[in-house]
């Protein structure tokens, strides 16, 4: 009993994403829809997404303020609540306007930033760029862990030949993290 009153106060302090919602009323350009949705408390991000229960795959929309220049990245980290371990999507825009947008293992505090595998599936990935948002569309999952995971998120300003490059150490850059039960909000 004291156990699991104890894990429920860890588990509770550990929702740290506000429950204020901006982005139930954003409505995506062609068909995508989604059924939940949380503003997230740093670096004007929205995390949009659909649960499947029957095959434990979540439909993911992120979508943060950017400049044309700068890349955004959206992560689940599965062993721990930071940067390091986490298993992320990035995205930036090139010289020729389109997106790229690819999976990238984030396994120290200066990663490579290069393609690679994630500790989960990820498929059906895409990347958009309008009204000075950038947006990752991937189906991720399943997650061995469940619903509750840590996110991370995370932009910077500047990509050199194709690499995104060090993002800001200033505060909201630092706190862009915490955890979401993908089944309650
Ligand atoms: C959604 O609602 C918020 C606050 O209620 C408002 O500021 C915003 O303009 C709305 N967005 C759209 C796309 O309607
Ligand atoms: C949105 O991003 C741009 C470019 O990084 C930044 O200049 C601007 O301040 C951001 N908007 C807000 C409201 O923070
Ligand atoms: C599940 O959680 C355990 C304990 O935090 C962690 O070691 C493991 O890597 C996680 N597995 C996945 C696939 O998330
Ligand atoms: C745009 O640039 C990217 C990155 O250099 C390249 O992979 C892609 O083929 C280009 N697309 C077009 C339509 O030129
Ligand atoms: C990929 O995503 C698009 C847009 O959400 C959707 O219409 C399409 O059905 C998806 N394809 C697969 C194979 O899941």
């Amino acid at each position: 009993m004291a156990t699991t009153l104890l894990l429920f106060c860890i588990l509770a302090s550990l929702f740290l994403i506000s429950h204020a919602q901006t982005c139930s009323n954003y409505t995506f350009s062609s068909n995508r829809a989604f059924t939940s949705c949380t503003d997230l408390p740093h670096l004007q991000a929205h995390l949009h997404w659909n649960y499947i229960p029957s095959t434990g795959k979540l439909e993911i929309a992120y979508r943060a303020n950017q400049t044309s220049n700068g890349w955004v990245a959206w992560a689940i980290n599965p062993t721990d609540t930071g940067m390091v371990g986490s298993q992320a999507l990035v995205a930036f825009q090139n010289a020729n306007g389109t997106m790229t947008v690819y999976p990238t293992p984030i396994t120290s505090y200066s990663p490579s930033m290069l393609p690679g595998t994630l500790s989960f599936q990820v498929s059906n990935i895409s990347a958009e760029y309008s009204n000075k948002e950038m947006m990752i569309f991937a189906d991720v999952g399943p997650l061995d862990n469940g619903t509750v995971v840590n996110l991370v998120w995370q932009a910077g300003s500047s990509v050199t030949n194709n690499v995104p490059q060090v993002h800001s150490m200033s505060m909201p850059n630092l706190h862009s993290m915490g955890a979401l039960n993908f089944l309650s909000d």
